[in-house]
């Protein structure tokens, strides 16, 4: 699709520095003198200046970069006659419009993407994209009115049209299609693929590991526990080495109503919800259409949403399996790395205020010469969350069951009782409440890790316990959150001992503060990241910026005396945040997902058009950055 070259930020000499490579450097510094050999460019300012002001409704991206328009909310996957009529979306046309045809086109809201290659290629792969939620007032009429909670606008426009519904369901879930480079280096959509398939919220899911056949697990429609419809809030995720995608299931407590019904609920269902139930009301009103999302009906159905899942997308007639043994809580992500001795480790993180960040280990290894003998290895390990101390040091504590105090006489019966109420069970181990654990770059060679903490504002100046969303924590500092409060966020670099990601302690420190330092740009809310083949930590924010502009998309120096110095290279358009952030696999693209654009505006009233242009509403987005020359993003000055 379109192709837009709106580079206009003087920043070729900003990316010298971040090329400080990890390669170079292990090289004997080749790379290093050659950055350091750059002049300094009076540019350089101007153009981050460029970048961090930017409030328009574009994508503006430094000098040497260009991007690719690949697929828009609404896309045909399969056929062209599904296409969404976005012109037509502004006169209210998706309110007459069929849910079958939206679970044939690209989802809504796409957060996470990652590539899988056909026949080994890096320029034709399956893209996997997450569709993470739904913003009904930038789609639907009558929706205008901002000072009212969404959940009762949602609710009021769906007690007149309930077959929204159905709609908003289905532009849930996990995309997926083939993307391809063409002659001319572009990225685009290859529409009708046999590999193009669509995970809605009605998809039949299987439970697999500790928690499948649980009592808890059991409702009335699945007696046994072990097949759920569908999966929501989908939000980052992974790319296992056997080529399946990894989809985490984050706000989920946004999805069920009718929540106070579960005061009445029996003990064993109240304790499995005490640290993580469902919001008072839901945000999308599907418990006043669908009695699973009410939580009165069906008092167990929430237990069933908060996994990860783990979904193949060379073999699209393969259910999607919520992998229980990795825990439930709010996941953001899930960053797979291989162990010296060959087995996998899974870095999560649980996007909330002070909570945690946990690892998962697979008891077996990894089979790389049989890809079926791996199906199934997620589904037994060992669970850990993080305990940062003061020292610089950490520890892998595990969630084991039968080992104090993760024994029957604390509620925990089995490991089923321990994955489903994980978030409990690290709260006895004593685990570091964290600034929203959000997404984790791993490089399983070096053992070091990458997290983004987005933000705290809660995050008190001085220690003070306190109770927060009814729960007693400490609300103060502590010094791998030592930000009180922390309104940009933060990255936490973790070396693991003997470069071993199976390894049970951990050192740690700071690689950068979101708000800028006077020698870099400013980044605010970091949220998805990923590591280039030199060492660079590329992320993607969400969330206000110190410098009052949209969000973007950074690179930050990991080694060397620049270690921790951010440069932007993207900034995104009005109301949006950038997500993906996952590289193709010879470097040449960073593929990114522009979610909500326009978020803030209403369809009538809209503060974004992108990227059809004006009188269009705006549609979420996944889009390729490339470097002009075609080289890859993490090798040399983009110029
Ligand atoms: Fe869906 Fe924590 O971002
Ligand atoms: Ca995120
Ligand atoms: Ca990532
Ligand atoms: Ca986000």
């Amino acid at each position: 699709m379109a192709d837009s070259e709106c580079s206009r930020a003087p920043a070729a000499q900003e990316m010298a520095r971040p090329m400080l490579s990890r390669r170079g450097l292990l090289k004997g510094g080749a790379a290093l003198s050659l950055a350091l050999a750059l002049p300094a460019c009076l540019g350089r300012e101007a153009g981050a200046a460029v970048l961090s002001a930017h409030r328009g409704d574009g994508i503006v991206v430094a000098d040497g970069y260009a991007w690719d328009l690949v697929l828009r909310w609404g896309d045909p996957l399969f056929d062209p006659a599904d296409a969404l009529d976005a012109g037509a979306v502004q006169k209210g046309a998706l309110l007459r419009d069929d849910p079958q045809r939206a679970a044939r086109q690209f989802g809504y809201n796409c957060d996470a993407v990652h590539f899988f290659p056909i026949e080994g290629s890096a320029a034709r792969g399956i893209v996997c994209v997450n569709n993470e939620f739904t913003n009904e007032e930038l789609f639907l009429p009558g929706l205008e009115d901002l000072e009212t909670p969404a959940s009762e606008r949602v609710a009021r426009l769906v007690r007149q049209h309930p077959q929204v519904v159905r709609l908003t369901q289905a532009m849930h879930g996990v995309s997926m299609a083939v993307i391809e480079r063409d002659a001319a280096g572009r990225w685009r959509h290859v529409p009708g693929s046999k590999y193009a398939r669509r995970i809605t919220a009605s998809t039949p899911c299987e439970i697999t590991g500790p928690a499948r056949g649980h009592p808890l697990m059991r409702t009335n429609a699945d007696p046994d526990g072990a097949r759920v419809l569908g999966t929501v809030a989908n939000c980052a995720g992974g790319r296992t080495p056997w080529g399946t995608f990894l989809s985490a299931e984050e706000n989920v407590d946004y999805y069920f109503g009718n929540a106070e019904a579960l005061e009445r609920a029996g003990p064993a269902l109240r304790e499995a919800y005490r640290r993580l139930g469902p919001w008072r009301t839901s945000r999308h009103a599907w418990d006043l259409v669908d009695r699973r999302f009410d939580a009165g009906s069906e008092p167990g159905e929430c237990l069933r949403f908060g996994w990860v899942i783990e979904i193949d997308p060379y073999e699209p007639s393969s259910p999607p399996r919520k992998r229980t043994a990795l825990g439930r809580f709010m996941h953001e992500a899930a960053t797979p790395a291989l162990t010296k001795d060959g087995r996998l480790a899974v870095y999560l993180g649980d996007d909330a205020k002070f909570e945690y960040l946990y690892k998962f280990v697979t008891a077996g290894r990894v089979d790389p010469a049989d890809r079926a003998a791996n199906r199934d290895l997620l589904d037994a390990g060992t669970l850990y969350v993080a305990r940062f101390d003061q020292d610089g040091t950490g520890n892998w504590l595990p969630l084991r069951h039968g080992v104090e105090p993760l024994t029957s006489g604390n509620g925990f019966a089995d490991q089923g009782d321990v994955v489903v109420k994980a978030r409990a069970a690290a709260d006895l181990l004593g685990a570091t409440p964290m600034d929203r654990p959000e997404d984790i770059a791993a490089d399983a060679t070096s053992g070091t890790v990458y997290v983004a903490l987005t933000k705290n504002e809660e995050r008190r100046p001085q220690q003070v316990r306190g109770v927060f969303r009814g729960r007693e924590v400490e609300l103060g500092p502590n010094a791998a959150n030592p930000r009180g409060p922390n309104p940009y966020g933060h990255i936490v670099e973790l070396v693991e001992n003997g470069a071993d990601t199976a390894a049970e302690y951990f050192t740690w420190k700071i690689l950068a503060f979101g708000g800028g330092r006077a020698d870099g740009a400013a980044f605010g809310s970091p949220d998805n990241v990923a590591l280039d083949d030199t060492g660079n930590l590329w992320l993607v924010t969400d969330g206000t910026q110190p410098g009052g502009g949209n969000n973007g998309c950074f690179v930050i120096a990991t080694v060397g005396p620049d270690a921790g110095r951010a440069w932007q290279v993207l900034a995104a358009p009005a109301g949006s945040e950038v997500c993906g952030c996952e590289f193709t696999p010879d470097g040449r693209a960073l593929l990114l997902t522009i979610q909500h654009p326009g978020e803030g505006g209403t369809l009538s009233r809209p503060l974004s058009a992108w990227p059809d242009g004006p009188g269009h509403a705006p549609r979420p987005s996944l889009i390729a950055l490339r470097r002009k020359d075609g080289r890859p993003l993490g090798v040399g000055p983009a110029s």
